[in-house]
């Protein structure tokens, strides 16, 4: 791993930034906006907390005023952050979620949710020409993941959004919260939902060592439909495999990462990340070791 960067000291006046989220460990946020700080020459550094779950307000509390710039959240605590803020923002509002959390001079705490701005972003850059208002756009899932992509693609102006999940209710409260005539359906009825479908984008958890479980009915959707997947744990998932398989083009999880890391450096330092730093190859290097570690699952 000689390309990953090396860090400048550590000063009094060093400004500190981070991530939360448990388990953090495997988190790739650290490497990616210390790649870039480290180019920009900013005295600051970037960090992982792994609060315990129970226990995120209480830690959220003790960083206000001063402690800390700001935090990216991740997994379980984005519906967490959202209670511990003093100002929403409406892209966290819609999401329900918060991914990143800004820590006023003044004590209090603003949230935000830049994921859509990720999945958008990497729409934009690995199915060049995407237009989310060309068509229907699907999410498979209605989980949290689910729920932030689908306000995403409702403010990006899709004139219809389709959510598809094994627990119809579940797919059902999501269509309701995001609105602008959002549809629900069941698995079963995932052939009906891919007919004629701008995007489709896999949330799910489902499928991530075997796409057994979810044995989407791919083909049903158009030639020209763009296929994303939001996890990158393994990079091609069997999802974005079968779909690779069947001539789509097809985004991946990790690009979202590292688009939705963009805003975030901006919102904690005020300047867009360095473009010279290869951001995606150091990540591609750290995965591969990552998946080569024994017994390794996360
Ligand atoms: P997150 O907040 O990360 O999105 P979640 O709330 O646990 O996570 O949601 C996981 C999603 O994956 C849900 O939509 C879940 O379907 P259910 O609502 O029916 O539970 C979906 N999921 C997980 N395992 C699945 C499987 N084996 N087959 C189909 N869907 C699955």
């Amino acid at each position: 791993m000689s390309n990953i960067p090396r860090r400048h000291a550590i000063t009094g006046a060093t400004a500190v930034a981070g991530v939360a989220g448990s388990p953090i460990g495997h988190s790739l946020s650290p490497l990616i906006q210390n790649a870039w700080i480290d180019a920009a020459g900013l005295d600051a550094v970037f960090v992982a907390f792994s609060p315990p779950p129970d226990r995120f307000s209480h830690f959220a509390e003790g960083l206000r005023g001063g402690a800390i710039r700001g935090l990216n959240v991740t997994l379980p605590f984005k519906e967490a952050a959202l209670s511990v803020a003093h100002e929403i923002g409406d892209r966290a509002e819609l999401a329900g979620a918060a991914n990143l959390l800004i820590f006023n001079e003044d004590g209090s705490i603003t949230a935000d949710n830049v994921d859509g701005l990720g999945l958008l972003g990497a729409l934009a850059a690995q199915a060049p020409g995407f237009d989310p208002k060309a068509g229907p756009a699907v999410i498979v899932g209605a989980g949290g993941a689910a729920r932030g992509a689908a306000a995403a693609l409702v403010m990006a102006g899709a004139p219809q959004v389709r959510i598809v999940n094994r627990t119809l209710a579940r797919a059902e409260m999501v269509a309701g919260a995001v609105g602008g005539g959002a549809r629900a359906y069941a698995l079963d009825a995932a052939a009906a939902a891919f007919d004629g479908a701008n995007v489709v984008i896999n949330a799910t958890s489902a499928g991530i060592a075997s796409d057994d479980a979810l044995n989407l009915p791919l083909e049903a959707t158009p030639a020209d439909a763009v296929l994303m997947d939001m996890t990158y744990k393994p990079l091609l998932t069997p999802f974005l495999e079968r779909a690779q398989m069947l001539g789509r083009r097809t985004v991946d999880g990790l690009e979202m990462l590292i688009r939705q890391a963009g805003p975030s450096f901006e919102a904690f330092y005020g300047r867009v990340p360095p473009p010279e730093v290869d951001v995606r190859a150091l990540c591609e290097q750290v995965l591969e070791a990552q998946a080569l570690m024994p017994g390794n699952t996360s």
